[in-house]
């Protein structure tokens, strides 16, 4: 068997995989997340490493003969958090998550002074992204940025406990603008204009690759053999195209987890980053993937519960379901809403940008404020997937996965809004850690898994008598952008 450990943002999730595709079990364990200042989101390596533990050992608890079996661990993780160690591999600070927007001004710089980066690294600076981030401490907090030894991504640290290796898969180090994504390789000059030196950067390896075993230490406390395996891995959007088997030009996704994105694989880097697409490396070696990245996805959903004290998000989606059935027009009064909780990515590139809803009367129920943000997310995501189609990357089969998979009311929607069909698949909110796990079988020489791809479950086709409605609410959505940015800047 082998073992997928994702380090999602909210927590951790295991999942235990057969050789044919098979999941025999899976745990989670909840992560904290501290947000020091508005529009900051930090979290403590330390936490990820309890979790992962929590994680298994339940496992092993419930599922002793597969966890028995196990042969290797592929890890998969949230995206561009700059883990920061000292030269006892000791955490300096607090991790700069994916949606930090501290580091906004020296995205900028970095665009502005250095835009021949832009094609090696596949993507514009963005706040989100880890090179402004080391920029970001240089000015901000030189004390701890002078006793980095070692910048690693999320999951790596998780290895660096498990093997005692300071290694990274091309997929994570994509993510860090640190790579030239053409070669494959360290990309020295973002290197030099963040003040550091390549030597405290870890090896790369390809996602598919051993990195090495697990420590007699990490061994005991997980109660695997000493033997088992830990592959390369990958960045978690990449793994859930490896968790679905999307490894072929034109295979595409949207995945709809706290944050969502449009995926789209290539066999070569892309030619244009239009729109703030990024064009990073595939967790497979010769691939590439184009991604239109929104900061909140499934997690507007959750905030929206919360807010009108709803039971839970599948009461509020019952609701919606009930009060606003797709069959019928959305009636005029409904509110439109912009997605920005956190900011926004793609197409905008804006981290300070905040969301809201127009269009609410005194008669707006909870319902309504409901759909507005299902439709909203979905809006933002035909963004992103116009700004991927721009970059020239091919949308073929499109798949729906991650936890807002499971609702087939959003699943309706979002075809109606893309206007193209989309599948949703068995086990896809499991994805990455199904491709993380898959990963691990590479490392093991066992490469059939990575090419399996997941059942369909449900096809939605996007309703024709739906189109013009939506489309003249895309269009309506599209004028707000402006406006919210006035507010905010
Ligand atoms: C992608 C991104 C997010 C994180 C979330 O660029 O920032 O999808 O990977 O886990």
């Amino acid at each position: 068997l082998s073992l997928g450990i994702d380090l999602g943002t909210s927590g951790v999730k295991a999942v235990l995989l057969t050789s044919s595709g098979a999941v025999i079990g899976t745990m989670s364990a909840a992560v904290p997340t501290s947000h020091p200042h508005p529009g900051w989101a930090e979290q403590d390596p330390e936490d990820w490493w309890i979790a992962c533990m929590t994680a298994l050992r339940e496992l092993r608890r419930q599922y002793p003969e597969a966890y028995e079996a196990v042969r290797s661990i592929g890890l998969s993780g949230q995206m561009h958090g700059a883990v920061l160690l000292d030269r006892h591999n000791r955490s300096i600070r607090p991790v700069i998550l994916w949606n930090d927007a501290r580091s906004t001004a020296e995205a900028a710089f970095l665009a502005e002074n250095h835009p021949s980066f832009i094609e090696a690294t596949g993507s514009l600076p963005m706040a989100g992204l880890t090179a402004p981030k080391l920029l970001w401490l240089h000015g901000h907090e030189i004390e701890s940025f002078r006793k980095i030894d070692c910048l690693l991504s999320p999951k790596d640290y998780l290895r660096l406990r498990l093997t005692g290796e300071r290694v990274t898969d091309m997929s994570d180090a994509a993510g860090t603008l640190f790579l030239d994504v053409h070669r494959r390789s360290w990309f020295e000059p973002m290197i030099a204009a963040t003040h550091l030196e390549p030597r405290q950067f870890p090896r790369l390896c390809e996602g598919t690759a051993a990195t090495g075993t697990l420590t007699r230490s990490a061994a005991g406390e997980l109660g695997l053999d000493s033997k088992v395996v830990v592959a390369g891995g990958s960045a978690d959007n990449p793994a859930s195209a490896v968790g679905i088997g999307a490894s072929h030009p034109g295979d595409s996704f949207v995945t709809l987890g706290t944050s969502a994105a449009v995926v789209s694989i290539t066999d070569r880097p892309l030619a244009r980053i239009a729109g703030g697409v990024h064009g990073f490396c595939h967790a497979l070696p010769e691939r590439w993937y184009a991604m239109g990245a929104i900061l909140c996805g499934a997690n507007s959903l959750r905030w929206v519960s919360k807010l009108l004290s709803m039971p839970s998000e599948q009461a509020l989606l019952d609701r919606v379901a009930a009060e606003l059935p797709l069959e019928r027009p959305v009636p005029p009064t409904t509110p439109l809403f912009l997605p920005y909780l956190s900011g926004e990515r793609t197409p905008h590139n804006d981290p300070n940008v905040r969301g809201g809803f127009m269009n609410v009367g005194i008669e707006t129920a909870a319902p309504s404020f409901g759909y507005a943000v299902l439709e909203g997310v979905a809006f933002a995501l035909r963004d992103a997937m116009g700004s991927v189609e721009e970059s020239g990357s091919d949308i073929r089969h499109c798949s729906l996965v991650g936890g807002g998979a499971k609702s087939d009311y959003w699943g309706q929607l979002l075809a109606n809004v893309l206007g193209r069909e989309l599948h949703t698949l068995e086990g896809s909110e499991l994805g990455a850690g199904i491709g993380a796990a898959k990963l691990g079988f590479a490392a093991l020489g066992i490469d059939e898994p990575v090419n399996m791809s997941l059942p369909v479950r449900k096809t939605f086709e996007p309703q024709a008598d739906r189109r013009e409605d939506l489309d003249d609410r895309y269009r309506k959505f599209r004028t707000l952008y402006p406006a919210a940015r006035s507010l905010c800047t």
